[in-house]
């Protein structure tokens, strides 16, 4: 296996999946303190750990307003209003949001017509001001269960202190 390959997701509980994903993450990450850096090596690992992915990156708040961030997938919309689409709403609520069909999600915003479901949560500071979100996207319907939202807040968590 590969030093940044999981493995082989038959092999493995999706709870073992998202250790193995966090403790890569702290390695890749530990010594290194560009966010830029670290998010796109981020972004990376998670779309080629996490099975059946078409989408995987950062929206990071800048002046009122999410900003494109460090990613892997088609190219994405780049601002995004607080409150709007999936993003907009996490970052409005501060609370992470798993939506099994997107077409069913009032205002939506569609990137990739690929995408038929989708996870994201918002990175937060230790004092809970927000940094940004992390948005996950998949082609299959209801793709994301409370163990992919645990294992990517686990993420958010450990990215909140990287950026
Ligand atoms: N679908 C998202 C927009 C971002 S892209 O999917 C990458 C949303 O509604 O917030």
């Amino acid at each position: 296996m590969g030093m940044f390959a999981a493995g082989n997701p038959g092999e493995s509980t999706k709870a073992e999946l998202y250790r193995e994903l966090t403790g890569q993450l702290r390695a890749l990450t530990n010594d290194e303190t560009d966010p830029v850096a670290n998010m796109a090596n981020c972004a990376a690992l998670i779309f080629y750990s996490v099975p059946r992915l078409n989408w995987a990156g950062f929206y990071l708040l800048k002046d009122g307003e999410l900003v494109l961030g460090p990613f892997q997938g088609r190219p994405a919309c780049i601002r995004i209003a607080i409150g709007s689409g999936v993003c907009g709403r996490v970052a409005e609520t501060h609370t992470a949001l798993r939506v099994p069909d997107v077409t069913n999600f009032q205002g939506h915003i569609a990137c990739d017509s690929a995408s038929k479901s989708e996870i994201v949560v918002p990175i937060l500071t230790g004092d809970s001001r927000l940094i940004g979100v992390l948005d996950v996207d998949s082609p299959e319907l209801d793709r994301f269960d409370a163990e992919d939202e645990a294992g990517f807040k686990a993420i958010a968590g450990i990215m909140a202190r990287k950026l």
